[in-house]
């Protein structure tokens, strides 16, 4: 829930439209990526200053690897590359990094980045910039749903305890309140996997605006039209 200023607590973007931005000027898709990563940094930085409390960027989707393998290869480098070069400046300010989604189809050494990453930041308290690689909710619903299950056959819970307290502390998100604002950027309406559990009750926001030109200036453009939305959660 948002706090008395109406700030978001937590913020979910599905950073989309690098691609398209990218054509838009004659370069390779790729570069639309790089770009992307201005962005991050300017919301994050957008994020801290107006207090919101918990970002979570959707990075790179189940589905994402199907694409090319040369695109593939190259968002894994540039995600590896960019969280291991801001570390320092994500203590400094404070953040906490955490990573939703598998880890099982990682590189050793990938896998380690992700692991240093999260415990170098996890003094971070005024901002939880919770990334979503290799996520897709579809998936994290799956392997939640076989750790419960795996606790009523071994008898350490029972099925009539389940509740949705039970799931929500399962999934990856596990102790991150729900997204109060999603956001997906480049004009597309639609989730695509990405925390479909978590949305229930989430207001959206679909700009036009493709993801490396979202900086600032749009960050609290979304901030103003959260501020003017009426929640109801199914109330009078
Ligand atoms: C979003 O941009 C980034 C990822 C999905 C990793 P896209 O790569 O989907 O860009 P478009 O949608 O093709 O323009
Ligand atoms: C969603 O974007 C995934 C991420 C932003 C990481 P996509 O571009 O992969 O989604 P679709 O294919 O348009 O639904
Ligand atoms: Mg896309």
């Amino acid at each position: 829930m948002g706090n008395e200023k109406n700030i978001p607590t937590h913020i979910a973007i599905i950073m989309d439209g690098n691609g398209r931005w990218a054509k838009s000027k004659g370069k390779e898709r790729f570069e639309g990526h790089i770009e992307g990563v201005v962005s991050v940094k300017a919301c994050i930085k957008a994020a801290r200053k107006r207090g919101v409390r918990y970002l979570t960027l959707y990075a790179f989707s189940t589905e994402n690897w199907g694409r090319p393998q040369a695109e593939v290869d190259a968002l894994m480098q540039l995600f590896c590359k960019s969280v291991t070069k801001e570390t320092p400046e994500l203590i400094e300010q404070g953040v906490r990094v955490q990573i939703i989604g598998r880890r099982d189809r990682f590189s050793e050494e990938v896998r380690e980045r992700l692991l240093h990453i999260e415990e170098s930041t996890k003094e971070g308290d005024k901002l939880t910039l919770v990334l979503a690689f290799d996520y897709s909710s579809r998936d994290e619903l799956v392997r939640a749903t076989r750790t419960v299950a795996d606790k009523v056959q071994r008898g350490e819970l029972r099925a009539e305890e389940i509740n949705d307290a039970v799931i929500s502390a399962h999934l990856d998100t596990a102790g991150i309140p729900d997204p109060d604002l999603i956001i997906r950027t480049s004009g597309e309406c639609r989730l695509s996997n990405f925390l479909l559990w978590q949305a229930s009750y989430a207001e959206m926001y679909f700009p036009q605006t493709m993801w490396p030109d979202f900086r600032e200036e749009e960050f609290d453009k979304a901030l103003e039209i959260y501020a003017l939305r009426e929640r109801r959660y199914g109330l009078l």
